[in-house]
């Protein structure tokens, strides 16, 4: 059975205090099995909210990006040692984000993806269509794209620390989320791109990710599409109760 995952993504967002807070308000709600929550902390957040996460089962922690390189002078950067020394199990990579205001491409990301994984953390890997892309019926071609570009230079063992974040566009922080069938149909060809590369087992050990506007209210319907295994939550991710909810739309 695949691990099921909903993952904040807190972006920009909150002081440390503040931050502190949420994470506690997080921590303290109820947890499900075979739920795993992630939360994707601004850097300097990592280490004092992973001392008060400790070593949980059901919560860990992702950077929401990191450098490929091992150290050296890359002035205001962070290295995947520096992440994983400070407790955090995961890094976010390619976010649209990313992608769009810091042009990261599929070339460098997938350099990063590398050394997380070498670096004994996990990727979790986004990737996902703009609004004309998909009016122009392209979206399964360039998500194909940037899977392959991004990823497919791992072996199967090192694709087995890949977490994949689906994220259209259009539907982040917009508040226009996907409807179930188009995440469904996007995430059953992602995964089909996987057993042509890796086989099939593997491909079923996937966790997919949908995210774009995930909210309490849309995400048991999302969740319940048979290639959907949890989200990436943006905004939804501030609020402790609703990403609580959000995590009990599994059950
Ligand atoms: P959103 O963001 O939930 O606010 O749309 C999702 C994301 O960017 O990961």
């Amino acid at each position: 059975m695949r691990q099921f995952i909903v993952a904040g993504n807190w972006k920009m967002n909150t002081n440390y205090a503040e931050g502190l807070k949420l994470a506690e308000d997080i921590a303290s709600g109820s947890m499900i099995d075979n739920v795993l929550v992630v939360l994707g902390l601004p850097a300097t957040h990592l280490m004092g909210i992973s001392q008060l996460i400790g070593k949980s089962a059901s919560i860990k922690i992702a950077a929401q990006n990191c450098h490929y390189e091992k150290n050296g002078a890359y002035t205001g950067e962070i290295s995947v040692d520096m992440v994983k020394s400070v407790g955090a199990e995961y890094v976010i990579l390619g976010h649209s984000e990313r992608r769009e205001y810091f042009k990261e491409n599929d070339e460098l990301i997938a350099k990063k993806v590398k050394s997380v994984i070498e670096g004994g953390l996990n990727a979790i890997y986004c990737c996902g269509e703009k609004l004309p892309v998909r009016e122009a019926g392209n979206h399964i071609k360039l998500v194909a794209k940037q899977i392959k570009q991004g990823l497919f230079h791992l072996d199967a063992s090192d694709f087995k620390k890949v977490v994949i974040a689906y994220e259209p566009v259009w539907a982040i922080g917009t508040g226009v989320t996907a409807s179930p069938v188009q995440a469904q149909e996007m995430h059953y060809e992602i995964r089909q791109m996987i057993a042509k590369k890796y086989g099939t087992e593997v491909a079923q050990q996937t966790s997919i990710l949908y995210g774009g506007s995930v909210k309490p209210d849309n995400a048991k319907e999302l969740f319940m599409q048979s290639d959907v295994d949890g989200g990436l939550v943006g905004g939804a991710s501030l609020e402790a109760n609703g990403f609580l909810k959000i995590v009990h739309s599994f059950s």
